[in-house]
């Protein structure tokens, strides 16, 4: 079997905040991970969403013009998700050739298939400034809530989708003029309503999708699914070839999911050796496809992205697990990337090591509800369970064998009941765990990874190696390898999770990079090895106080007061 993973692209404008961190890249990249650690030939592929209004109005205030503003801004995402190790197989752009060649090519296909009509609509036009106004362009009063930003494309106070012609008092995002008129204008239409009966089917048979997901696909379904408009008066995008349409781009919702199929491409024209792109994505049966998003991007995963593959008529490659988030939440509010208020990607990793983010991100993954980031929470949980149970459990362990045994893995003493009971309730937490990743349950995954740690943790506690070796050094022998081994065993079940600290617990005991391979046969990895040499670790991971947590709550605009659960 192949797998085939997406994470929703990532805006250009700007550094994304852990909120987007979890609602799609990690959870892919872990996803990633373990699938090919479970040996699957698995293709994760992501990109930089480059076109439309936030793109060229974040380029206006930087004062920079937009494709180089995208080639920056793409570099800086690169590096900070290499920094998070992400594990991309490639990370592309929407504007790339690739991308502009099959947008255009899809735009054909669906207009042969009769599924594109020309409509006229009116439209904002800003004389002051000398052109058309959609989306973003616009701000004015929220006719729903009555916010004074609102922006035309969404409110972003009740989240209403508007169209810019409502809006109350609109005026030029650009100019700021409201000297404002509405003037008729020709727009591209597909006509997705013609498959609302095929996608409706399509949708009732996935009722394995986690119901957020389902339930907001049935909500447009039974609105009625629209045409939609999917072209735009822009100069940033990808051209339109039809006669009348030379000053128009394609809408950036049509040609960005498009881009996980172009980026694949990319790749694949560079390295043959990922087979051919088309396999991913064409009469692709043998391949499961994944994706990952937060909710506000459901709809265009289940209605629209399905509606422009199924109406080509051709059998391009449909999402078959979709999973979708809640929101993050910074102190019981919003992230939010306009208002800069939460804790962005580059700032989380000057204040702690990408791991401990991962692992908090997705123990508290806001799966069936939102949840609560708050550094209170950050800090007791990582200080708990990564500081005190794993680390606490590697750093002992290796110190006790190095100063009794030197540093290789003792030989000598067999397994007792100790050992085997510890195994059997092993057994049973690494199938839980498995089968929670399977089932990307990553909340339900990451507390039988917690309880891994703890029964490592709680097993070298209890055989105790410290009072055997006064009488018994073959018994403390025997204890000291399974705990050993069990930390190996730690490093391989949580490298999706953790990888950094994963990589250099297994590198001491001199692993040579790459995938670990999953474990199979636990019993016989507990008693291998004896005789191998390791390194010595510093310890892994740091412990925060209280003071720590203030000072960060405070220099992040956080509030304690605001935190509605302070319980972990
Ligand atoms: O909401 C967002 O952040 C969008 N940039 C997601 C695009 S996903 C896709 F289909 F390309
Ligand atoms: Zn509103």
């Amino acid at each position: 079997m192949r797998i085939l993973i997406t994470s929703a692209l990532p805006y250009i404008n700007g550094i994304k905040h852990l909120g987007n961190l979890v609602g799609s890249l990690l959870p892919a990249d872990v996803l990633a991970r373990f699938q090919r650690q479970r040996g699957h030939d698995v293709l994760y592929i992501c990109a930089t969403d480059e076109h439309g209004t936030p793109a060229e109005l974040a380029a206006l205030d930087a004062g920079v013009p937009v494709a180089e503003y995208c080639l920056a801004q793409h570099e800086i995402q690169r590096s900070i998700y290499e920094a998070f190790s992400i594990s991309f197989d490639e990370f592309g752009r929407s504007s790339s050739a690739d991308n502009h060649q099959l947008t255009q090519a899809f735009y054909h296909r669906l207009d042969d298939c009769g599924m594109i009509e020309e409509r006229t609509v009116q439209q904002l036009y800003s004389p002051a400034d000398g052109r058309f106004l959609p989306d973003r362009y616009v701000i004015g009063t929220c006719p729903h809530c009555g916010y004074t930003g609102a922006r035309g494309d969404q409110c972003e106070s009740c989240t209403s989708v508007i169209d810019p012609t409502e809006l109350i008092e609109p005026r030029s995002a650009i100019s700021g003029s409201g000297d404002l008129e509405i003037r008729s204008t020709r727009h591209l239409y597909l006509r997705q309503s013609l498959l609302e009966g095929e996608i409706g089917r399509w949708i009732d048979q996935h009722d394995d999708w986690p119901v957020l997901v389902t339930s907001i696909a049935r909500k447009w379904l039974t609105e009625g699914v629209r045409d939609r408009s999917i072209t735009r008066d822009l100069s940033w995008g990808i051209p339109v070839d039809r006669p009348g349409f030379e000053n128009k781009v394609f809408y950036v919702w049509f040609d960005a999911p498009i881009a996980y199929i172009a980026t694949t491409k990319t790749l694949t024209d560079r390295d043959p050796s990922r087979g051919d792109w088309k396999s991913w994505w064409y009469d692709a049966d043998d391949v499961t496809y994944y994706q990952f998003m937060a909710k506000d991007n459901v709809p265009f995963h289940t209605i629209t992205f399905p509606a422009t593959l199924l109406g080509t008529g051709e059998p391009w490659k449909l999402v078959d697990e979709l999973k979708g988030f809640n929101w993050l939440t910074f102190y019981g509010g919003k992230f939010s990337t306009s208002q800069q208020r939460g804790i962005f990607m580059d700032a989380a990793l000057r204040e702690f090591p990408s791991d401990y983010w991962r692992y908090w991100l997705l123990a508290n993954a806001p799966e069936s509800s939102d949840s609560v980031f708050t550094f209170a929470r950050f800090v007791e949980q990582t200080n708990k369970d990564l500081a005190h149970t794993l680390g606490n459990f590697v750093n002992r362990t290796i110190r006790f064998c190095a100063q009794h045994f030197g540093q290789q893995i003792p030989s000598g003493g067999t397994m007792t009941d100790v050992e085997r009971e510890m195994i059997a309730s092993l057994e049973a937490l690494v199938s839980e765990y498995r089968e929670h990743m399977e089932k990307l349950e990553f909340r339900k995954a990451m507390a039988a990874l917690r309880s891994i740690w703890v029964l490592g943790n709680g097993y070298l506690t209890t055989a105790a190696p410290w009072t055997a070796i006064k009488s018994d050094r073959e018994r403390a022998a025997a204890i000291v390898r399974t705990a050993l081994n069990f930390i190996r065993l730690c490093a391989l079940l949580s490298w999706p999770v953790i990888p950094d600290a994963s990589e250099t617990i297994l590198a001491a005991f001199g692993a040579a990079g790459g995938v670990p391979l999953w474990p199979e046969d636990l019993g016989a990895a507990l008693t291998e090895g004896a005789g191998e040499p390791f390194e010595l670790l510093p310890p892994l991971f740091e412990v925060s106080d209280h003071d720590r947590v203030e000072e960060l709550t405070l220099r992040y605009g956080g509030s304690d007061e605001a935190e509605p659960d302070a319980q972990l």
